[in-house]
């Protein structure tokens, strides 16, 4: 960064105010996450000047002999991670796995059943804005009104009258364990594949605290940067039989050149999330969000199923008073960064809904546990719960600050 702030100091400036940002404030997005210092250097590395289209042994350009190195690498890591057999690590984002990922085993306009957005499902899994409901015939499954918790034996009977090509598990927003078991059996009674969305839940499944979806689906998509704290970005899996398909679909299908600066440092933070530690690490991201949703709780506010069993949960906030896009404005303007969120069954509009997300991957990374998590569930309390006030904000920049200070982000680092 020294070069890039001798040369252009108008970005180098702004890069350095999101570094101090990053480090001052609590970071409790659920989609993100701190790559590690190795990572970043991966991603900026010089591997970006090269074209590389195709696949290893197979380029359409020359020079790519270490390209193929690296790529294999990312490959043979990402395999072992997760037990799999097949892998593509070309995807540069979650939805262009998934839209891959269709594109593999569909055709357009095939039945896909996924998750309703509404509920906790991601856009790509047929949300009619985006290219999934458009071009395919979209049917949802979502949670039960009373427990706010998917019922199988519902998505069952929607599977069962509707015979999708392809059920989707996955989400964005539902804080509970997904029984990818009871879903390949329902995929199977009807004839469907299995894809799993594992996005949100990487991590956790590479650290062993949730069920992994490999021994059940057919496929497997899911991004780097979220609990998996690589670089942003993607992957496929699948069993050998789906590769070719898998692959095709990738390059040409969708893709040009694959970003071999992004894949190098993904291929470090699937060497990262090898290490015993990083199994703590899941572990205790988990153990952080069950303390913060007690203390959430106890104080009084609502939260989506009553609690979390993995990285995230939702508050209903309007009880409060509030909308989400307020609730996410006062806890910004306290430092605390979470998102405005649709919570099931919600009357109010996307763009100011009734809930907030929380998740726990982000501090857990700067090394806070469950009493900082009891601390920020009641900073985040009283900033919602008691009368909105300077004496409260002043209370809550204070922990905030405390909290920053004592758990270091990038300690060394000027810019990057
Ligand atoms: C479950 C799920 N799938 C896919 C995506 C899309 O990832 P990207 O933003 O990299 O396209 C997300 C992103 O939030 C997600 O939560």
């Amino acid at each position: 960064m020294g070069q890039l702030f001798n040369e252009d100091k108008e970005l180098a400036e702004v890069i350095h105010q999101e570094l101090l940002r990053q480090q001052s404030t609590l970071n409790l997005i659920a989609s993100e996450n701190y790559a590690s210092r190795a990572v970043l250097e991966a991603a900026s590395s010089l591997l970006t000047n090269k074209y590389s289209e195709g696949y290893i042994g197979h380029r359409y350009y020359s020079g790519n002999t270490l390209v193929d190195v690296v790529e294999g690498i990312a490959i043979e890591r990402v395999k072992r991670l997760f037990n799999a057999e097949a892998a593509n690590v070309q995807p540069h984002s979650g939805s262009q796995a998934n839209m891959a990922a269709y594109f593999a085993l569909l055709k357009l306009g095939d039945k896909i059943m996924g998750m309703n957005l509404e509920h906790g499902g991601h856009l790509t899994h047929g949300a009619s804005i985006n290219f999934s409901g458009k071009w395919y015939n979209i049917v949802s499954y979502g949670v039960e009104k009373e427990t706010g918790k998917i019922d199988m034996s519902h998505v069952r009977e929607i599977a069962l009258r509707e015979k999708p090509k392809l059920i989707v598990a996955g989400a964005t927003a539902y804080p509970r364990e997904l029984d990818f078991k009871a879903f390949s059996e329902i995929a199977k009674e009807v004839g469907a594949y299995l894809m799993v969305d594992m996005a949100h839940i990487a991590g956790l499944v590479a650290g062993h605290v949730h069920q992994s979806p490999v021994p059940y689906a057919d496929i497997i998509t899911s991004t780097t940067h979220k609990t998996l704290r690589g670089p942003r970005g993607a992957f496929i899996l699948s069993s050998k039989a789906h590769a070719v398909l898998i692959d095709k679909a990738v390059f040409p299908g969708l893709q040009g050149g694959p970003l071999d600066h992004i894949i190098a440092a993904k291929a470090v933070a699937f060497r990262e999330a090898m290490q015993p530690e990083f199994v703590a690490y899941a572990k205790q991201i988990v153990v952080n969000a069950k303390a913060l949703a007690e203390t959430l709780k106890e104080r009084g506010l609502k939260l989506v199923s009553g609690g979390t069993d993995n990285h995230l949960m939702l508050i209903d906030i309007t009880e409060r008073g509030m909308s989400g896009g307020e609730a996410e404005t006062i806890l910004e303007n306290s430092g605390i960064t979470v998102n405005r969120n649709k919570i099931p069954f919600d009357p109010r509009p996307a763009r100011d809904p009734s809930g907030i997300r929380l998740g726990t991957p982000a501090l857990t990374t700067r090394g806070m546990k469950e009493p900082e998590m009891r601390a920020i569930g009641n900073t985040i309390a009283d900033i919602l719960i008691l009368n909105y006030s300077e004496s409260i904000i002043e209370r809550a920049k204070k922990t905030v600050g405390k909290l920053c200070n004592d758990y270091p982000l990038y300690p060394h680092m000027e810019y990057h």
